[in-house]
C-alpha cells in the first residue's frame, strides 16, 4: 500500500484548528478527521448505556459493542453511534464535559488512539485534536500546533455557541470558565496530555485571520508530494457513499441482465441498515451471486475476489473500481482480514460468502469462524442473505447461463453478535452461537422462498 499523507493539527478548544483543519482538508482534497468526536461519541455511548458510573473493567468490556462512525465530510458530516445520527447530541454541553473527563482513561486513549489510526489508513488526511501529533501519529508528515489566548477563545467559542440549544443562557463567564476547566485537564492529564508536539509548527492565532493561517499551513502542505487515497480516488457517490464511475456503470449493466433475462426479485430491503457498518452474509451457489448482490443491495457494497483473477491489468483496474478486494484464499489471510474488519470500521458494507466455498445446491453448510471475526473486530451486523435461482443459471462448472431462470435475492432481520455476547458472556461460546444462528437464518430464509 502507498504511504499516505498524514497533517495533525492539536490545540487547545476554540484555537481555531477544526475551522482550519477543515479548510485545509478541503484545499488539498484530503480526509478531515475530527478526533474530538471519537472521545464524545464514547462518552455519550457511557451515558446511553448507563455505564458512566461503571467499573473501569465494565466499561473497557463494554467497548467491544462501541459502533461509530461517520458519513460526509467537512461541514457536511453525520455522525453515527449504533447506526443512530447523534451529530447534534455529541456537542451537547453535558458530552462535551464527559468527554473530557472519559478521555483521562488509558482503555479509553488507547481504543480511540487505534480507532484514528484505522480512520487513517489509506487516506491522506487531515487530524484535529490534543494528541494526534504526538502520540497517534508522532511520524506524522506534517504537525502543527495552534494556541490563542484565552480570553479570545472565550470570545470566539461565545460567539460559536450563542445560538446553538442547550447554550442559549450561558454568559461569557461561564463558556469561559467551561473552557479554562476542560483545558487544564487536558493540559494535566497523566496520559498523552495536550502539548506542543515535538516538530510542530507552533502558531499563535490570537491575531491571525483563518485565510492566513490556512494559507501558511497549506504553503507548507503543498512542498510534500502526495499519493492517491482511498477517498480522493472517487468522486461519485451512491447513498451519501463514495464510489466510481464503473461501479455504477457495471451496476446498471448488471441490472439489466439480471431484469432482462432473469426477472430479478429482491425482498426485505429494510433489514439492511442504511447508516451502519454491515456484513451481507450470504449463501454461495454461483460466480452470480455477487453481482446479483451487488445490484440488490441498497448501498454501496464492498467484496473478495480470489487472487487469481487480480492477474491481468485489466481486470484488476476493474475490479478494484468495483470495490473488490484480492483474497488468497489460505485461512489467516491477515491482509485481507485488515482491509474487511477497516472498511467495517468506516462505516461500510461487506460481501461475504461464510461458508468459504461455492456449493451446487440450496443447503447452507457450517460457516467460517472468520464471520465471526469481523463481526467482532468490525463491530458490525450482520445481515443472513440468501440467493436462490443462481444455482440453476450458472451452476459451479457451467460455461454459460441459462437464460429465462428466475433468481432472488432475500435479506433477513440483523444478527448482532455483540448483542449474544451480552446476553451469554462468554466470548468463545457467544462466538459459536453466533455462526450458527446465522447459518439458520440463512437456511430458514432459502426454504421459504425458494
Ligand atoms: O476537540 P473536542 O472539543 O471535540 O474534544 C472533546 C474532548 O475530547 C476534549 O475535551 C479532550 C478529548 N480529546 C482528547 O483527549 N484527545 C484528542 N485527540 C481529542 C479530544
Amino acid at each position: 500500500m502507498e504511504k499516505c499523507i498524514q497533517i495533525t493539527i492539536d490545540g487547545p478548544s476554540a484555537s481555531g484548528k477544526s475551522t482550519v483543519a477543515k479548510k485545509i482538508a478541503k484545499k488539498l482534497g484530503f480526509t478531515h478527521l475530527d478526533t474530538g468526536a471519537i472521545y464524545r461519541a464514547i462518552a455519550l455511548f457511557y451515558k446511553q448505556e448507563n455505564l458512566l458510573d461503571a467499573s473501569d473493567k465494565e466499561q473497557e468490556d463494554a467497548l467491544d459493542r462501541f459502533s461509530y462512525y461517520f458519513i460526509g465530510k467537512l461541514d457536511d458530516k453525520h455522525h453515527y453511534l449504533d447506526g443512530q445520527d447523534v451529530t447534534e447530541k455529541l456537542r451537547s454541553r453535558e458530552v462535551t464535559e464527559l468527554s473530557s473527563t472519559i478521555s483521562t482513561k488509558e482503555f479509553v486513549r488507547d481504543f480511540a488512539t487505534r480507532m484514528q489510526r484505522v480512520f487513517s489508513q489509506d487516506e491522506n488526511i487531515v487530524v484535529e485534536g490534543r494528541d494526534t501529533g504526538s502520540v497517534v501519529f508522532p511520524e506524522a508528515s506534517l504537525k502543527f500546533y495552534l494556541d490563542a489566548d484565552p480570553i479570545e477563545r472565550a470570545k470566539r467559542r461565545f460567539l460559536e455557541l450563542k445560538e446553538k440549544r442547550g447554550y442559549e443562557s450561558l454568559t461569557k463567564d461561564e463558556i469561559s470558565d467551561d473552557i479554562t476547566k476542560r483545558d487544564q485537564r487536558d493540559k494535566e492529564r497523566e496520559l498523552s496530555p495536550l502539548i506542543c508536539p515535538k516538530g510542530a509548527m507552533h502558531i499563535d492565532t490570537t491575531k491571525l485571520s483563518v485565510q492566513e493561517i490556512v494559507d501558511t499551513m497549506v504553503n507548507k502542505a503543498k512542498k510534500k508530494k502526495y499519493p492517491k487515497s482511498f477517498s480522493s480516488r472517487y468522486f461519485l457517490t451512491y447513498k451519501g457513499k463514495k464510489c466510481s464511475f464503473l461501479y455504477l456503470l457495471t451496476k446498471f449493466c448488471a441490472w439489466i441482465y439480471f431484469k432482462v433475462f432473469h426477472r430479478f426479485e429482491m425482498h426485505g430491503a429494510e433489514n439492511i441498515p442504511l447508516n451502519a457498518p454491515a456484513i451481507i452474509a450470504a449463501n454461495h451457489v454461483s460466480v452470480l451471486d455477487p453481482p446479483l448482490i451487488g445490484i440488490t443491495a441498497p448501498d454501496v457494497i464492498y467484496g473478495l475476489g480470489k487472487k487469481a483473477l487480480f492477474n491481468s491489468k485489466i481486470t484488476k483496474y476493474w475490479l478494484t473500481k468495483i470495490n473488490a478486494y484480492p483474497v488468497s484464499g489460505g485461512v489467516g489471510d491477515r491482509d485481507m482480514m485488515r482491509k474487511v474488519v477497516m472498511l467495517l470500521l468506516k462505516g461500510q458494507k461487506v460481501m461475504i460468502f461464510p461458508e468459504g466455498t461455492r456449493s451446487n445446491e440450496l443447503v447452507v453448510k457450517p460457516l467460517k469462524k472468520g464471520l465471526a471475526l469481523f463481526a467482532d473486530k468490525g463491530n458490525a451486523l450482520t445481515i443472513p442473505t440468501a440467493v436462490i435461482g443462481t444455482e440453476k443459471v450458472l451452476p459451479k462448472n457451467a460455461k454459460f447461463p441459462r437464460l429465462f431462470k428466475k433468481v432472488k435475492v432475500i435479506y433477513g432481520p440483523p444478527i448482532s453478535l455483540a448483542e449474544i455476547h451480552k446476553e451469554i458472556g462468554d466470548k468463545k461460546r457467544a462466538k459459536e452461537i453466533f455462526l450458527e444462528r446465522v447459518r439458520e437464518a440463512i437456511q430458514k430464509l432459502i426454504d421459504k422462498h425458494k
